[in-house]
């Protein structure tokens, strides 16, 4: 079974996407199969990887979207996957193994327009065709929005843990609060559509500090996250092994390159290969090391 692991903060803008497309470079980098499941309406995932043009397409047309899953008889996720998404200029595929379930603002309507059976919610629909691909995969990301609506439950539900990208300020703490509040109540309304066959639901295994500037000193913060962390473990609310982790994202220009460049940051940094650098890549390939012995 792929490891499927939701990014969510109930604060938005901490750097999900950021982190989960560097991550799932680096895991691809470690020899996995990754596929990166974009939820969140924003497609900024989507555009990163598949750059402007070839995302444009999707959008105007709204064919080869996730959206189309939920229109009945309309598509299958299978045939929405776009394998090696990253290319370079004449169509080479850069990195081969990293696959991307797009998104386009159509997804938008999930939220207001669907109509869907009430009897086979949308994340009921999505976790059954995603089983289908499962087998070609070691990992399955999915990049939603800080919040629980349609979108968001469809990667919760699917997966079997959550990491929570959290910045060294007091609104992250709040973010990730409220975030284990509202995964109760909605693994208590999703729990009758609940198969032995996927496990228990998705609770916080990981807690990562994104985007920290040099100098800047994280320990009460951390600290504080700490013993929130400490609380809920106690009360049974977070998985048993839950951590933040030891690795953490340090502020880089390149990161915020990366994504006008179309590229995970291992592809663009000179010294990526090296492990003994002292840099943003190296950060991101602590951080999958640290999943990979967590599991
Ligand atoms: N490690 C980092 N170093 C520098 N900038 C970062 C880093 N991580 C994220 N950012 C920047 O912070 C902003 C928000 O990041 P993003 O990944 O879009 O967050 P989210 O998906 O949570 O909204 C972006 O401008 C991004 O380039
Ligand atoms: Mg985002």
């Amino acid at each position: 079974m792929a490891r499927k692991i939701a990014f969510i903060n109930y604060k938005g803008g901490v750097g999900k996407t950021s982190l989960i497309v560097n991550t799932a470079a680096a895991f691809v980098k470690a020899g996995k199969r990754v596929l990166l499941c974009d939820f969140d309406t924003q497609s900024n995932a989507s555009i990163w990887l598949l750059k402007l043009d070839r995302w444009n397409k999707i959008n105007s047309s709204g064919e080869g979207a996730v959206y189309s899953i939920f229109e009945p008889g309309k598509s299958h996720i299978k045939d929405l996957i776009i394998r090696d998404v990253i290319e370079g200029k004449s169509g080479e595929r850069l990195l081969p193994g990293l696959d991307l379930l797009p998104t386009a603002f159509n997804l938008v309507d999930l939220e207001n327009e669907y109509t869907g059976d009430p009897k086979r919610p949308p994340y009921l629909v999505f976790q059954e065709q995603l089983a289908l691909v499962e087998p070609n995969y070691d990992f399955i990301l999915f990049d939603c929005p800080p919040n629980i609506l349609r979108a968001s439950q469809c990667g919760i539900f699917a997966a079997n843990e959550i990491c929570v990208p959290a910045n060294p300020d007091a609104l992250s703490l709040i973010g990730f609060t409220l975030l284990v509040e509202k995964l109760q109540k909605f693994h208590m309304l999703s729990a009758s559509f609940r198969r032995a066959s996927m496990g228990p639901p998705a609770q916080v295994h990981s807690i990562v500090f994104n985007a920290i500037k040099t100098g800047v000193d994280i320990e009460v913060p951390k600290m504080r996250m700490q013993l929130r962390l400490n609380q809920f473990r106690a009360a049974k609310r977070v998985a048993a092994n839950a951590k933040i982790l030891d690795a953490q994202i340090r502020d880089a220009m390149v990161v915020r390159r990366a994504v006008t460049l179309g590229l995970p940051v291992v592809l663009i940094s000179q010294d990526a290969a090296d492990p003994s650098q002292d840099n943003v890549v190296n950060d991101y390939r602590r951080m999958t090391l640290e999943l990979l012995q967590q599991a």
